[in-house]
C-alpha cells in the first residue's frame, strides 16, 4: 500500500447548530487544535494526497481557516453523506487505489484504524466500514452481518426493522472503499429511503449487487465520538487528553495527579519530568528532561531547559525560553524572554522582551517596564547581575555583568559592568517629636 495512492475524504458540511456558536462547528478546538486539523492530520499520515475537505456554501467563507493542507469542495445542497462524498469525486487524483472517508467532527480516530480498514481492500473486497458496539446503540445505522462475517448492507435506525435495531453492531460513518469503483459506486445512490437522502451506507448494498465483498472493522466507541454539541466537545476533549497522560506517563514522566493536568496536542516533554498537580499547558511547549514543574502553572509557547524548577503558580508565556537549571518561582511572569542557565526569578517578577544572561539572580518583586505606551523595549541583564527586590528596570536598558541594583531602584540608565546602582531616595530617619 503506497501512501500516493491513497485519497482522504472529510465530510465536514454539516450545520453543526447544536454548538450554538458562530464558529463552524469543525474549528472548535481539542487539545488547542480545531477538531478539522486533527483529522487533516491523520489524513496526511495515511496519503500523500491533500485531503479533500466537503464543505457546505455557508461556510465558504472560513475557507482559509480550513488549513492550507486541504482542498476544498463545495456541497451546494446537503442531501446526504452520499451526496457529499459525491461532490469530492472530481477532486480525486487520478490513478488512486484507495479512498478513506473520515468526519471533521470525529477527530479522535487513529490513523491506525484507517490503515487497518485500507489493508482489508482488495481484488474482492471493495468497501470496508468502521463499526463499533456502543453502550447505548441509540439511532445509529446498525451493520447487517452475514453467515461468513463478511458485511451484508447497512441499515439507517429510521429504515430497520425491530430485528435489526436488535443489532447492536452500529456504524461509525467511516468507511473505506476501492478507489477504482468509487465513483461509479457513488453514481448508484439514489435517494429512496425514509429521509429521502443520498445516504453513503448504500454503498455496501451497490458493491454486494456487483458481486463484490464488504467488511467491517471494529473500533472502541471512544475512537468514534462524534461531536455535534458542547458536551460531547468536553467529552472528546477528556478522552484526548487521557490519551495524552497515559502517553506521557509510559514514556517517563510522572504526575501526582494526571487528571488534573492538561496538554496541547503539540506538547513535548522528555522523561524523568515531575508535574505536580493543576499544570496547564497551551500550544508549543517543549520540557526538557530533569524538570520539575510545581503545581498551578499556566504555560504556553515556552521552552523549559534541564533541571529547572517551575512554579508553584508560575506563568510562562510565548516566546519564553530557559537554557537549564533554572529556578522560577511563584507569581512569577514571563513573556519572549530568554533566560539562560543557572538564573533564577524566584518570587513575584514580570519579566517581558528580556534577555538574561547566565548565572542572573532577580530579587522578589523586580518588574521589566517594557512598554511606554506604544512600543515594547529590550531589557538585557548580564551574567551574574543581581537584582535587588522590588527593582523596576525600565527599557530599554542594559545591566552589566557582576553589577548589583540596590533594592527599591527604578532603573532608567545602563548599568556598567561590576557597579553598585542605587536609584531611590536615601533614606532620612528623623527623632519624634515630643519623643523625650
Ligand atoms: C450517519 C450514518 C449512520 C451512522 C452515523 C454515525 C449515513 C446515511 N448514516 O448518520 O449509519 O451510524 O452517521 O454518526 O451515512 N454530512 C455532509 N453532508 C450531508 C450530510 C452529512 O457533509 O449532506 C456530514 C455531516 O457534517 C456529518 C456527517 O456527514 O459530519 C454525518 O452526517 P449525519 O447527518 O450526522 O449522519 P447521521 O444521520 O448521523
Ligand atoms: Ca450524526
Amino acid at each position: 500500500m503506497t501512501k500516493s495512492n491513497i485519497a482522504i475524504i472529510i465530510l465536514a458540511a454539516g450545520k453543526g447548530t447544536r454548538m450554538k456558536s458562530s464558529l463552524p462547528k469543525v474549528l472548535h478546538s481539542i487539545g488547542g487544535r480545531a477538531m478539522i486539523d486533527h483529522v487533516i492530520d491523520i489524513s496526511l499520515s495515511l496519503s500523500n494526497n491533500l485531503p479533500i475537505v466537503v464543505i457546505s456554501n455557508e461556510l465558504s467563507h472560513f475557507k482559509s481557516n480550513l488549513s492550507e493542507k486541504a482542498c476544498i469542495a463545495i456541497q451546494e445542497n446537503q442531501l446526504g453523506t452520499g451526496d457529499a462524498v459525491k461532490s469530492a469525486l472530481s477532486f480525486l487524483p487520478n490513478d488512486i487505489d484507495k479512498v478513506a472517508v473520515l468526519y471533521a467532527d470525529t477527530p479522535l480516530i487513529k490513523a491506525s484504524t484507517i490503515e487497518d480498514m485500507l489493508t482489508k481492500l482488495d481484488d474482492t473486497n471493495k468497501v470496508c466500514v468502521l463499526g463499533f458496539n456502543p453502550d447505548d446503540p441509540a439511532e445509529y445505522g446498525r451493520l447487517v452481518v452475514n453467515d461468513n462475517g463478511s458485511l451484508d448492507s447497512i441499515v439507517e435506525y429510521k429504515d430497520a426493522d425491530d430485528n435489526q435495531k436488535q443489532i447492536s453492531l452500529c456504524n461509525s460513518g467511516v468507511i473505506a472503499v476501492d478507489g477504482k469503483l468509487i465513483s461509479s459506486f457513488i453514481n448508484k445512490i439514489d435517494n429512496k429511503n425514509a429521509n429521502n437522502e443520498y445516504y453513503l451506507t448504500d454503498l455496501v448494498e451497490i458493491a454486494r449487487n456487483e458481486d463484490f465483498n464488504c467488511s467491517f472493522v471494529e473500533a472502541q466507541e471512544d475512537e468514534v465520538l462524534g461531536v455535534n454539541n458542547r458536551m460531547q466537545l468536553s467529552e472528546a476533549e477528556y478522552i484526548f487528553q487521557t490519551r495524552m497522560r497515559n502517553k506521557f506517563m509510559l514514556s517517563g514522566v510522572t504526575m501526582i495527579d494526571p487528571k488534573s493536568v492538561y496538554f496541547s496536542y503539540d506538547t513535548q516533554i522528555c522523561n524523568d519530568v515531575v508535574i505536580e498537580p493543576n499544570v496547564f499547558f497551551g500550544n508549543k511547549v517543549v520540557v526538557e528532561s530533569g524538570v520539575k514543574i510545581k503545581a498551578f502553572s499556566h504555560i504556553e509557547g515556552s521552552i523549559i531547559g534541564k533541571n529547572s524548577v517551575i512554579g508553584p503558580f508560575a506563568r510562562l508565556r510565548p516566546g519564553t525560553d530557559l537554557s537549564g537549571n533554572n529556578k522560577i518561582g511563584n507569581f512569577v511572569e514571563i513573556k519572549n524572554s530568554e533566560i539562560n542557565e543557572g538564573s533564577k526569578i524566584n518570587h513575584l517578577s514580570y519579566i517581558g522582551d528580556a534577555k538574561v544572561e547566565k548565572n542572573v539572580n532577580i530579587g522578589a518583586g523586580t518588574i521589566t517596564c517594557n512598554y511606554d505606551g506604544l512600543n515594547k523595549h529590550k531589557t538585557i541583564i548580564k551574567e551574574g547581575a543581581f537584582i535587588g527586590s522590588n527593582s523596576s528596570i525600565v527599557a530599554p536598558v542594559e545591566v552589566g555583568s557582576n553589577s548589583l541594583i540596590a533594592a527599591g531602584s527604578v532603573v532608567t540608565d545602563n548599568v556598567p559592568n561590576n557597579n553598585l546602582a542605587i536609584s531611590r531616595s536615601r533614606q532620612v530617619n528623623k527623632e519624634k517629636k515630643g519623643s523625650n
